[in-house]
């Protein structure tokens, strides 16, 4: 499936859900089985090697595809979750994000230092959620992550928030 196609089957709705965000609806990308195992096969292919044992996805877009390339890497599946949705003990980060503030959490046990980490999420704006996410799986001592987008919009450079020594990639690329 070549990745053209992929970003052409993202509908963009502007101004949603506020005035000046330029929003990219996957919906249209999902819908279709040939597309959905496309993407599928691309998360698979570039994750197969790296001995991944948990993909943390971060609620909610993030929970999309980021069980499905748990179930195909032979993973297990750790889901960090908006304030209050998680019921045992959590630790959790606040952030700023596109657009508002917010507060993540994962559970205690859900990962330790042994575990190697695919952090996957639908979309990389200014970064601000998934260096929260960074932030929480480095608390609980784990020593290899992996970020994963399925889009990344390039001109709001949230790559900027992180280190040359975390391996960031995004499937399909926008300007914004
Ligand atoms: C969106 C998107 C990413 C985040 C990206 O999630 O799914 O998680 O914003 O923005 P950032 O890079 O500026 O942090 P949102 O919190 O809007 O909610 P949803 O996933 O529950 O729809
Ligand atoms: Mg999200």
């Amino acid at each position: 499936m070549d990745i053209q196609t992929l970003t052409a089957a993202v509908r963009n709705i502007p101004d949603f859900p506020i005035k000046g965000i330029q929003f990219k609806d996957i919906t249209t990308l999902f819908q279709s089985a040939e597309y959905l195992r496309g993407l599928s096969d691309i998360l698979y292919d570039r994750y197969k090697d790296k001995g991944i044992t948990k993909v943390a996805g971060i609620e909610s877009r993030g929970f999309f595809m980021g069980p499905a390339t748990a179930i195909r890497l032979y993973a297990g599946f750790v889901p960090i979750r908006k304030f209050g949705k998680l019921p045992y003990k959590t630790i959790e980060e606040k952030y700023s994000k596109e657009y508002g503030e917010d507060i993540i959490q994962i559970h205690k046990d859900a990962l330790n230092e042994n575990d190697i980490v695919l952090l996957h999420d639908d979309l990389l704006a200014t970064g601000g959620t998934m260096a929260a996410a960074y932030r929480l799986v480095k608390k609980l001592g784990v020593k290899k992550i992996y970020i994963n987008f399925l889009i990344e919009l390039e001109k709001l450079n949230g790559r900027a928030l992180f280190n040359d020594d975390v391996e960031i990639d995004s499937i399909l690329k926008f300007e914004i």
